[in-house]
């Protein structure tokens, strides 16, 4: 009895937060997949966030300036081909709390993490060490691996992997690594965990020891407030497919802190587009980098790929990043009341399935997703029950389900529906 109280007083809460939820406008504004049946709720925006609706006419609009203009489009168009990246930096800025010149829209995040790591990871005989997490996204390690070996140095030396991933564990590791350390390179949101690391913190303790600090913002861009610039960050890298929802491949995002933008000595990999603007299409041999971020790009813009991102990022404009973001930590708190709830252990017996939430339970170290470890032999078969309900999550090998109720999209109903849905056949650990 007790518990259908609570239970009906959660829905409730869930009820009211809707009814409160500045955002819930913008929800029609994207096509919300009903694959798994009308009911399908879409909890994977870590993953692949959804297709904006504008994205198709946005599309057609740059077919249609082609067809009409050919080479006159990079004039003529109604978003000029010429400089169309230029707008993205306006649009990315607040996202991640730089100055516009400070960030540029290009390639893809390994990409991107290749380019910074050629102009920041600089070794030395007596500083080489790059401070890395154990259980990086593979990409990430790849990148690591293939530059240290290019620099012709042993991977299995320069690089220090921590377990703990937890942000006084790393500040400890950097002071212990101390004047070999030359770079601290890790995810500001693990993919894995849904952990967010105190940004500022590590990139102080990173330079009082001299090393720089870059961070992968896959899963932390448009999921949790970032101030890149005022943290003193020296680069970051992002793809923009997940809560920036510019669709599958989108082009990534690279910010460099304008101290080293300004400095044009920094060696990079270049091309044509990081060359100064004015002088670009004369074509004389010597490279010169434009300033800011624009200075490590390699090509002309995509323009295609980067139609989409204009639209899914006019709407964080429209939205507020800030309201986006409360309503992200707001989120993150009900589904876990509705997780400690639903999932009380006290009918385990009539459950198959235990779980614990691995993503740390303080709202400010983690953002909107949760990851969940099942406690089962056959913990997957769990998750295809949840799509049998219609819930569509990703699984991660060996034991974990990723949930995340994304704030443009989601609502406080469908975290009720989907815990609802979960602890019907699993409950909480601790
Ligand atoms: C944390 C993280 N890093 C790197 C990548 C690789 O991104 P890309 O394929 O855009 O290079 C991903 C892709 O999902 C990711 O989640």
């Amino acid at each position: 009895m007790t518990e259908s109280i609570t239970t009906i007083e959660l829905f409730k809460k869930a009820r009211a937060l809707d009814k409160g939820d500045v955002l819930k406008k913008l929800k029609p504004r994207f096509h919300y997949p009903k694959g798994l049946g009308a009911k399908s709720i879409y909890f994977c925006g870590n993953s692949l966030g959804l297709m904006p609706k504008g994205v198709q006419n946005a599309l057609e609009q740059e077919c249609k300036d082609w067809a009409k203009w050919g080479v006159e489009g990079h004039w003529k168009a109604q978003h000029p081909w010429i400089d169309y990246h230029k707008s993205f930096s306006q649009l990315l800025a607040p996202l991640c709390g730089a100055k516009p010149s400070e960030v540029v829209a290009m390639n893809s995040l390994t990409v991107n993490l290749h380019l910074a790591l050629a102009s920041f990871y600089r070794p030395t005989a007596k500083r080489f060490v790059i401070l890395y997490e154990a259980n990086a996204f593979s990409s990430d390690l790849y990148a690591l691996e293939s530059l240290i070996t290019l620099r012709g140095l042993n991977p299995k030396k320069c690089l220090h992997a921590i377990q703990a991933l937890d942000s006084k564990s790393i500040i400890q590791a950097i002071q212990d690594i101390g004047d070999k350390l030359a770079l601290v390179c890790l995810g500001g949101v693990n993919y894995y965990s849904g952990e967010l690391l105190d940004l500022k913190k590590i990139t102080a303790a990173a330079h009082k020891t001299g090393a720089l600090a870059g961070f992968d913002l896959a899963h932390a861009i448009g999921n949790v407030p970032l101030k890149l610039h005022a943290w003193n960050v020296d680069f970051a890298v992002w793809c923009t497919y997940k809560y920036l929802n510019s669709g599958p491949g989108a082009a990534g995002g690279l910010f460099i802190h304008e101290r080293h933008g300004n400095d044009k000595t920094i060696p990079r990999m270049a091309g044509w587009w990081g060359h100064e603007e004015k002088e670009r299409f004369g074509m004389k041999p010597g490279f010169k980098p434009m300033s800011g971020a624009e200075g490590w790009q390699l090509s002309n813009a995509p323009v295609f790929n980067l139609a989409a991102q204009r639209v899914a990022l006019s709407i964080f404009k429209e939205a507020g990043v800030a309201n986006v973001y409360s309503k992200g930590k707001s989120m993150g708190n009900y589904f876990i009341e509705c997780l400690t709830t639903l999932g009380a252990s006290d009918t385990k017996e009539k459950r198959t399935y235990s779980f614990s939430i691995i993503t740390p339970l303080e709202s400010e170290r983690r953002g909107c997703q949760l990851s969940l470890r099942i406690h089962h032999k056959k913990g997957k078969s769990l998750f295809t029950l949840l799509e049998k309900a219609g819930i569509i999550g990703d699984w991660r090998e060996p034991d974990v389900i990723r949930l995340t109720p994304v704030p443009l999209y989601n609502s406080y109903q469908e975290i009720f529906r989907v815990a609802e849905a979960l602890c019907k056949h699993a409950y909480l650990v601790r």
